[in-house]
């Protein structure tokens, strides 16, 4: 029975210690003899490393240690080659580390670092991805394990035949997730037992990689991630700090602090790779889809495959008679890709609603009512119909709370002086998943409820959800229970990602709450002397789901002025609404979705990693030059949904909401921008030179 919980807008639970300072990361805990390590990334793209001259380094006040291949612990090989580090001579990337110091104080640890000598035989490189690679294949699946290609009916027979055509190519650069705390461990080893303190988006996940690499049982290994400040899918593994720390910790027998600098975060520890997108849509004079075509392509390094799912959200998204999609990839001598918030359906969303936006604008419809009149409620993909799919409502509501019922359709019809003014709208939807997870509910004498799992809270507010879930599942006010989470230590449970977390975690704390109460009601009279405790785990309740078409869906309305001098464009207000199933929070839940959109305008507008083909690395890699949206960039933004009960998601009925919010926005401001300037930018970010250099908007 609930007590309410659920649905109510509490702050978060650790607010207080996250805004006075006390909430402690992953390279803020005090620990007695800690030492300093600082990684040493490779100075060449691809080739050999031929000496270490580690003399200069060891002789510099401070420095206990140089580990490289050569002294480094060994490590396992495993199935993450980006985090089995030290052990060869062989550069695969620039940005590689290579070595790392260790020493008494973080400036002599630096120090030491720019003390390194090392020489390499180098060979040539590729690091640019372009649509005739020579090196481009065909994968033999897309994350995490979707077809690579899809075909329905005869794409190229109903295109042809369609009175509508639309064929066009988008570009997105790479984009590097930016989280507030960088990738930081410490970690120390003490008869032979490895704690570490990770910035990382599982604990149970890192223990188990770990594990892997050191040849230990993970029963010896704790990793705590307490709080964690961001990760957007980065920190979705273990990544390199985290091995490093373990290494040089073993290696000097004392505590190790391995933070990465806001530099070394770009490339090593993953990004959302480049794409080259080419969406065909067919459509007959009305604007209803026959034949929708969408081919992908993105990189991979060369040491592991990482295919990002791209073309994915357009098999479900719009239903058509005739449809094809196709990924392809090209290694090269670049670091591996990986998870950026919505990976596949982010950029994926990009290209097939920009293109939606032009079939509108071909056909003579609003966009809102094309995407309307080409609504399935049966997945063109699975053939079965969506557990429940809300798109058209999110869309109307969307529509009538932003006012885009009169709305001019002509591009640059509305000007402000030197501004001129348009609006746009995308479509948007991520899948609703859910992976096993376990937890434990105790009841203790004094009345009072401890549920333990190992879920992460990522600044999303997952601790207060989770707390919120299991006060309704005890049956108590939330002021009675305790929750405890971050720690390998705790039940198993999934990694913050693939907006999961909520819906997991919420699985397994329901069920320990549901076999507590049980519990308890069959003692006699309904009370122990002592604590009781139950642990429980969904492993077969999850993995004997039965597999449907789960999604959210969203609408975002985009205003934004261009300057008609200069082409400088700016967000005049931004509006989504979203069905995503049950919102546990409505504070967290906005932050979530506000959040994600202000991450898709910063793609549409600001982000771009520029590579240098000769020296095979991003050149602009800081906050000064990597361009994000910053508060004065966003002046009105809001977030709705819609009530949603879905009862074939999971016990809490929740869809997540962690990625939808960045799906389809960035279409959504370049739509807007099309509309404002008539000037279609299809290579993001939009700067003020690509619209000027198009076109005299003046
Ligand atoms: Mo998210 S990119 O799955 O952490």
């Amino acid at each position: 029975m609930s007590t309410g919980a659920v649905g109510r807008a509490y702050p978060r639970l650790e607010g207080r210690e996250k805004v006075t300072g006390t909430a402690r990361y992953a390279v803020e805990y005090p620990v007695d003899g800690v030492t300093y390590g600082w990684a040493v990334p490779s100075a060449v793209v691809r080739g050999r490393i031929t000496r270490v001259d580690t003399a200069e380094a060891l002789a510099s006040p401070g420095v206990l240690a140089v580990l490289h291949h050569g002294n480094a612990p060994r490590l396992a090989p495993g199935p993450q080659p980006e985090v089995w580090l030290l052990q060869e001579p062989a550069v695969h990337y620039r940005g590689q580390f290579v070595a790392v110091v260790v020493a008494t104080s973080l400036e002599a640890a630096r120090e030491g670092a720019r003390l390194v000598r090392i020489d390499y035989d180098t060979g040539p490189h590729s690091t640019v991805l372009t649509d005739d690679h020579p090196g481009l294949y065909r994968p033999d699946h897309v994350n995490p394990s979707y077809p690579t290609d899809t075909a329905e009916g005869d794409f190229d027979a109903g295109y042809a035949a369609a009175p509508v055509r639309v064929d066009a190519t988008y570009r997105t650069p790479a984009y590097h997730n930016n989280p507030m705390e960088p990738h930081a461990t410490t970690a120390h080893w003490r008869d032979g037992r490895l704690l570490v303190h990770d910035s990382t988006q599982g604990a149970s996940q890192v223990r188990a990689t770990l594990a892997e690499l050191f040849e230990v049982p993970p029963e010896s290994i704790r990793v705590v991630a307490e709080h964690v400040g961001g990760g957007f899918g980065s920190k979705g593994y273990a990544k390199a700090p985290v091995v490093l720390a373990a290494l040089a910790a073993r290696h000097v027998d004392r505590p190790v602090r391995l933070a990465l600098t806001r530099q070394q975060l770009f490339g090593p520890v993953g990004y959302r790779t480049p794409i080259i997108q080419r969406i065909r849509l067919a459509a007959d004079a009305d604007g209803r889809l026959t034949a929708i075509c969408h081919d992908a392509i993105s990189q991979t390094s060369t040491i592991r495959e990482f295919a990002e799912q791209t073309a994915v959200y357009t098999r479900s998204m719009y239903a058509a008679p005739h449809r094809r999609t196709t990924h392809r990839l090209v290694r090269l001598d670049v670091p591996t890709p990986f998870w950026m918030r919505a990976p596949g359906e982010c950029p994926g969303a990009y290209a097939l609603e920009s293109a939606m936006d032009e079939l509108a604008t071909a056909v003579g419809t609003d966009p809102v009512e094309l995407r309307i009149r080409n609504d399935a409620q049966v997945d063109p993909d699975q053939g079965r119909p969506f557990t429940s799919r809300n798109l058209v409502a999110c869309l109307r509501e969307g529509a009538q709370r932003f006012g885009w019922a009169d709305r001019d359709p002509t591009p640059r019809a509305r000007r402000d002086g030197r501004w001129l003014i348009g609006t746009g709208v995308a479509g948007s939807s991520y899948p609703a998943r859910a992976r096993p997870s376990s937890a434990t509910a105790t009841a203790r004498p004094d009345g009072s409820f401890l549920v333990r799992i190992n879920a992460t809270d990522i600044g999303t507010g997952a601790r207060t959800a989770m707390w919120q879930v299991a006060a309704d599942a005890l049956g108590v006010p939330p002021e009675r229970v305790e929750i405890r989470i971050g720690d390998s230590d705790l039940p198993t449970a999934a990694v913050a990602g693939g907006s999961m977390g909520t819906a997991s975690w919420s699985w397994a704390v329901i069920r320990a709450g549901q076999a507590l109460r049980e519990k308890l009601r069959d003692l006699p009279g309904g009370t122990s002397a002592g604590e009781v405790t139950v642990e429980v785990s969904t492993d077969d309740e999850v993995g004997g789901q039965p597999t449907l078409p789960r999604y959210a869906y969203g609408a975002q309305f985009v205003e934004v002025r261009v300057d008609a001098d200069t082409g400088e464009v700016r967000l005049n207000r931004m509006l989504g609404v979203f069905a995503a199933g049950r919102i546990v929070n409505p504070t967290t839940a906005r932050s979530q979705l506000i959040g994600g959109m202000t991450m898709g305008l910063s793609m549409a507008l600001h982000e771009e990693g520029l590579l240098d083909e000769r020296y095979g690395d991003w050149v602009n890699h800081d906050l000064a030059t990597y361009h994000i949206t910053v508060c004065p960039d966003v002046e009105s933004i809001e977030a709705y949904w819609l009530d949603e009960q879905d009862d074939e998601l999971n016990p809490a009925g929740v869809k997540g909401i962690g990625e939808i919010g960045i799906v389809g926005a960035a279409a959504a401001v370049a739509n807007a921008v099309h509309h404002a300037t008539g000037v279609r930018i299809r290579e993001l970010p939009i700067r003020l030179d690509k619209l000027v250099g198009l076109s005299a908007l003046a």
